[in-house]
């Protein structure tokens, strides 16, 4: 799996540093290639001349050496990279990962790099723990950066707690399993469409809902992190596009459409977008003004074309089809006539009628088919997108 996959092992600073020359002979003798950068902490911990002769190659140390710049260049060190390893990564390494700050060789390649990064964070217990480094976690996972969860045990600080850098060998295995292990979904086009749909009124007003796009951007995440080639086809939203996932930017009903079927072939398609049902017949081309007579403009709507029907009834339909359905009363037998309606394989029904699902960090999903219904319990938006990718690799698998 590593013959001839070039990994950028960024070690920074830490006593686990050590680690990181271990897992440098491991990657070495799966027949990998491995180009290390050492940052100035990581060079207090391990010697730039044990990682050169174990990586047998050059050691970057430098933003502005000028040897390191006309052998390597940063951004050609970041792009050369199958893969880019940060081990250990230090509280201060995240941080920066973070905040975006270019500010040594390390964090400049990082910022630079368009391969997968792994972090292996390591450090005491209780900087951990600590809010500021969670938060920074969070951010990084969000970008789509994978984290090794530190180990638990004793800490060279004579704490015990989690912050272990994992054993070189562990460390490996990560690598091999994040990075180069086949996906279950390597091979498959996902479309996913997510957020509110705008309709146009006049150059200012629009019909709009409160879909914050959370649902389908998480499940657009899981499916990419399931290996699937994934289009998440937006209305507006206030969020980061996910990792690795190509996201189409659009308005209205009538451009989700079109945006859809022009992605298609594709094996999956769900359609989680809160798409406005209907939008005005005419847009009227300047604001429309307050009339003096006080008469208030009648506003005439026509309805939007159904995309999840369109999918779902398309020549090139996906072989998976799942909608979404907000109830507030008879959720079960309103979900399965949706189906039928649509002709889509799966509906995942809301009840709406009580909590806020609108922006809402979780979901409580009924997942329906001609085949049942199962009732999920109520967990976060991010879970219920893991078990419809789940489902979905059932599926196809
Ligand atoms: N949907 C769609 N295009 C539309 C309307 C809905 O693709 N024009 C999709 C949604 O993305 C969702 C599913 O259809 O996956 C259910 O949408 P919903 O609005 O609940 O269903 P409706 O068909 O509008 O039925 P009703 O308004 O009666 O609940």
């Amino acid at each position: 799996m590593f013959t001839d996959k070039n990994i950028l092992l960024v070690i920074s600073g830490g006593i686990a540093a050590y680690k990181s020359l271990a897992l440098i002979r491991l990657i070495k003798k799966a027949g990998g290639r491995v180009s290390c950068i050492l940052t100035k902490g990581g060079e207090q911990f391990v010697t730039p001349l044990s990682v050169a002769a174990l990586s047998e190659a050059p050691v970057y140390t430098d933003l502005f050496s000028l040897k390191d710049e006309t052998e390597m260049g940063h951004i050609r060190l970041a792009r050369e990279a199958d893969a880019i390893v940060v081990a250990p990564a230090s509280a201060n390494m995240i941080a920066r990962l973070a905040g975006g700050f270019a500010q040594d060789l390390a964090s400049t390649c990082l910022l630079a790099a368009d391969s997968p990064i792994m972090i292996a964070p390591a450090m005491n217990p209780v900087m951990w723990n600590n809010p500021a480094v969670q938060d920074n976690i969070s951010t990084l996972k969000r970008r789509g950066m994978h984290i090794m969860p530190p180990a638990s045990g004793d800490m060279a600080c004579g704490e015990t707690g989690e912050g272990r850098l994992p054993e070189a060998e562990d460390l490996f295995a990560e690598i091999e399993r994040f990075f180069f292990a086949p996906k279950p979904l390597n091979g498959k086009h996902a479309l996913v469409t997510a957020g509110p749909t705008y309709e146009p009124i006049d150059p200012v007003r629009f019909i709009g809902n409160h879909s914050s796009g959370k649902q389908g951007y998480a499940i657009a995440h899981a499916l990419r992190q399931a290996g699937a080639t994934v289009t998440l086809i937006s209305g507006p939203t206030a969020l980061q596009t996910p990792h690795g996932v190509k996201r189409i930017d659009i308005q209205s009903a009538e451009d989700m459409l079109s945006a859809a079927e022009s992605a298609l072939p594709a094996d999956i398609a769900i359609c989680s977008a809160a798409v406005a049902d209907w939008t005005p017949v005419h847009i009227a081309d300047s604001k429309i003004k307050k009339q003096a007579s006080g008469e208030i403009p009648a506003l005439n709507l026509r309805e939007n074309p159904d995309i999840l029907k369109t999918l779902a009834n398309h020549k090139k339909r996906p072989r998976i089809v799942i909608g979404f359905a907000a109830e507030t009363n008879d959720l079960i037998a309103n979900a399965q006539a949706k189906i039928k309606k649509k002709n889509c394989d799966y509906i995942c029904a809301n009840d709406v009628s009580g909590a806020q699902v609108f922006g809402a960090e979780d979901n409580h999903v009924h997942l329906i088919s001609a085949r049942g219904v199962t009732e999920w319990p109520r967990m976060s938006k991010d879970g219920v997108a893991q078990k419809i990718t789940d489902l979905i690799i059932e599926e196809l698998g």
